[in-house]
């Protein structure tokens, strides 16, 4: 018996890094998952391979800054397998590590979009689905750099304290309803997160990488899959509310 065995789980961002990772682990511990990504090709592949190994997978192609895409998002899944327990939000994108004095209003703008936006358009739209259903678990992919001040761009660390303070919200407020909301606050992980970003502020890059020494190593998608994995199942069923770092002690100093 998997530890999400028959649980239902949307994942966001999916199609690549951390959210391909999250959804490996989930189909493999029994939840059937659905590959959400505004990525077509990767989001087929990543369908092509959890089905090739005996899974159940739908794949969705969605771009979460936009609020009918999410709607859709949940409704085809809940079409497809009668309900859905957990809605992991982790898709999002980086700034550029523009500092306050170098911040580009379309790069702003994005950043509210995908990361913000999209998040709370997943919130809005699967909770009263998880009142009707008695409860389900929220772990939204939030960053180091929404417990910390220095470690990103501003609009990066602007929304990233906004997705922690959300998950915060929701837990207090709908906790007594069986729903559960986590975040997760990834440190440096070795995705393709990094190379997506093009025009890299310098002066707001040199300013976060600052202390980088004290990182023992880059973090695995396997790390923060594991992580998701235990604030997904039931196994954290009296964890509620918090933003779990996982940054190798990154933060601490
Ligand atoms: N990699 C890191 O070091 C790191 C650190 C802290 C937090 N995070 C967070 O983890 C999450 C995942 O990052 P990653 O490193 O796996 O990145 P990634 O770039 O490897 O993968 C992100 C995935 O999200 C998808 N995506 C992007 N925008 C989307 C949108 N609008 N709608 C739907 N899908 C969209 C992309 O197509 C891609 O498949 C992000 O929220 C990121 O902010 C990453």
């Amino acid at each position: 018996m998997g530890r999400l065995q028959d649980k239902v789980a949307i994942i966001t961002g999916s199609g690549a890094g951390i959210g391909k990772e999250v959804a490996i682990a989930y189909a493999r511990e029994g939840a059937k998952v659905v590959i959400a990504d505004f990525n077509e090709t990767t989001l087929n592949e990543t369908v092509a391979e959890l089905k090739a190994s005996g899974h159940e997978a739908l794949g969705v192609k969605v771009d979460v800054s936009v609020n009918e895409d999410v709607e859709r998002m949940v409704d085809e899944s809940i079409k497809a397998f009668g309900k859905v327990d957990i809605l992991v939000n982790n898709a999002g994108v980086g700034d550029n590590m523009q500092a306050a004095a170098n911040v580009q209003d379309d790069t702003w703008n994005r950043i509210l979009s995908i990361n913000l936006n999209g998040v709370m358009y997943g919130l809005r739209k699967i909770i009263p689905h998880f009142m009707e259903n008695g409860g389900g678990t929220i772990v939204n992919m939030a960053s180091i750099t929404g417990l910390t001040g220095g470690r990103g761009g501003l609009g990066y660390t602007a929304v990233k304290h906004a997705v922690v303070g959300m998950t915060k919200n929701v837990a207090s407020q709908y906790g007594p309803h069986n729903i559960r909301c986590n975040a997760i606050a990834p440190g440096h992980i070795q995705t393709e997160f990094a190379a997506s970003m093009t025009n890299i502020d310098e002066f707001g890059m040199k300013a976060s990488i600052r202390a980088t020494n004290l990182i023992p190593r880059a973090g695995t998608v396997e790390d923060i899959a594991n992580i998701t994995l235990f604030l997904g199942s039931d196994e954290s069923s009296y964890v509620n509310g918090v933003a779990l770092a996982a940054d190798g002690g990154w933060s601490a100093y």
